[in-house]
């Protein structure tokens, strides 16, 4: 016997399914709803609803628990590359050695950009923030990539996939190089991903960058961490604008953008601005813990809170013990990882804090991490959109392999003006 929820209104009773997720999570199945009772759900914000079904993440945010296609987060970011990870979230599965070399190859192949995409570098102004320019480049991508515009089968696909992956991170790279005014360094097919990176960012014409293993694995370790989060307010728009039917780069294009806001990808940015106004003004943690405590304040601790982890976000303490051995590798002693930690102890000593169960989020210490290795800070966030592209991609293919797709269109509550007369300017 299936269970079912039964809701009372108007002196009726109707029968509402539960349906169980595979690690016993439930969900009250209201797609009957409006149509049996004339009612629909109000729930600003989405934090009791589920968007979807989906195989690719799973995230218990009361046990600090979060897997991709059921492999734990702890385990891939110890073991794993960005790629293969990439490979497990996009394709389901962890690749064999044969899978892994085709899609490397594939990668190789289309890491490069139109020689006409080059131009658009020299239209944005030199202060031109990267993000912008990253969802710019992506969008300008569909005009010249149209065979992985127009997938028709799963080898249109699996191009598609490698080519986003591959050009955004060339995309990322040539926008910081154009920025510093230097030549955009071309990929080397020889690299691992993260490696090719680092040299597409920091290589010049008469020295080639050769990253520590230290830090290749700090950054390698930064995109796994980074690259799916289920229904996160990115991967959700892509999920929506997939749902009409626009192709994957139209469609990561826009979660790019969603995932610009300081409340979402854009929290790392403004962790190190945190940081460095405590630092640079002397400020006492204290005292900023007391302002981010501060309802009438605009000030809130970026990097603490989460929509859905109500404990430990497992991703920071791993970020936190990598930022510690970076620096440690590379003889660095950075006071702002000295003040997150004072931050971080503060804020968890604090009843506020704990009361609404707000810990550090992903954002807190990845930033301590990238500037470690050189990248500035208005890149951070187009770094977190390099490793959320795998997770965009999955998702786009979800819903796009989904033949019972309906487009999402949530309803409303209407609580404007009631009918009301146009008036001629005169009486108005
Ligand atoms: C990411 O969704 C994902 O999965 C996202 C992500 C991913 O991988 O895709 O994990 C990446 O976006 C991480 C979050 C990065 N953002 C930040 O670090 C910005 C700072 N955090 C806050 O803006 C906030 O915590 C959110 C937006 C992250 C979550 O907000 P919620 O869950 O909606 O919390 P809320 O606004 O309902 O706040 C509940 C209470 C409020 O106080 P009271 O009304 O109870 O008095 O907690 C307070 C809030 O004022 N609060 C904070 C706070 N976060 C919440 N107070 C101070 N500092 C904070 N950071």
């Amino acid at each position: 016997m299936d269970e079912t929820a039964i809701l009372h209104v108007d002196g009726q009773s109707f029968e509402l399914p539960i349906v169980t997720g595979t690690e016993g999570e439930r969900a009250v199945d209201i797609s009957s709803l409006r149509a049996s009772t004339g009612l629909i759900t109000l729930d600003d914000g989405y934090g009791n609803t589920g968007s979807c079904a989906s195989q690719i993440t799973f995230i218990d945010g009361e046990s600090g628990i979060l897997r991709y296609r059921g492999v734990p987060i702890e385990d891939l970011a110890a073991r794993s590359s960005f790629i293969e990870t990439a490979e497990l979230l996009i394709f389901g599965e962890l690749p064999d050695p044969e899978e892994r070399d085709v899609f490397r190859q594939l990668l190789t192949e289309n890491s490069a950009l139109h020689r006409d995409m080059r131009k658009h570098f020299d239209g944005f102004p030199a202060d031109a923030h990267p993000m912008a320019i990253l969802s710019a480049m992506i969008n300008a991508l569909q005009a010249y990539d149209l065979p992985e515009i127009h997938i028709t089968d799963n080898i249109g696909f699996r191009r598609a996939a490698a080519a986003l992956l591959a050009k955004t991170r060339t995309i990322a790279a040539a926008s910081y190089k154009s920025h510093i005014g230097q030549p955009i360094a071309y990929p080397r097919y020889d690299l691992p991903y993260a490696e090719n990176f680092l040299h597409m960012m920091f290589s010049v014409p008469y020295r080639d960058y050769e990253p520590t293993p230290e830090v290749a694995h700090a950054l390698n370790m930064f995109l796994v961490l980074h690259a799916d989060h289920e229904q996160n307010c990115s991967t959700s728009t892509v999920r929506m604008v997939a749902s009409g039917g626009a192709n994957l780069f139209a469609s990561v294009s826009a979660g790019v953008n969603a995932l610009w806001g300081p409340r979402h990808g854009g929290a790392n940015m403004a962790v190190l601005d945190m940081l460095e106004h405590i630092h640079r003004d002397d400020i006492p943690v204290s005292r900023y813990i007391d302002q981010a405590k501060d309802r009438s304040s605009s000030v809130r601790l970026m990097g603490f809170g989460h929509r859905v982890y109500r404990s430990f976000d497992p991703r920071a303490q791993i970020l936190k013990e990598a930022a510690h051995r970076l620096l440690e590798s590379m003889h660095i002693k950075d006071p702002l990882l000295d003040i997150a930690q004072q931050v971080e102890e503060s804020a968890l000593a604090d009843d506020y804090f704990r009361e609404r169960k707000l810990y550090p989020n992903v954002d807190f210490y990845s930033g301590i991490i990238l500037r470690a290795i050189g990248i500035p800070t208005d890149m951070f966030t187009v770094m977190f959109a390099i490793g959320r592209t795998p997770g965009w991609i999955a998702h786009w293919k979800e819903v796009h392999d989904n033949a019972g797709q309906k487009i999402h269109r949530p309803r409303q509550l209407y609580v404007g003006e009631p009918l009301t007369q146009w008036l001629p300017p005169a009486q108005r």
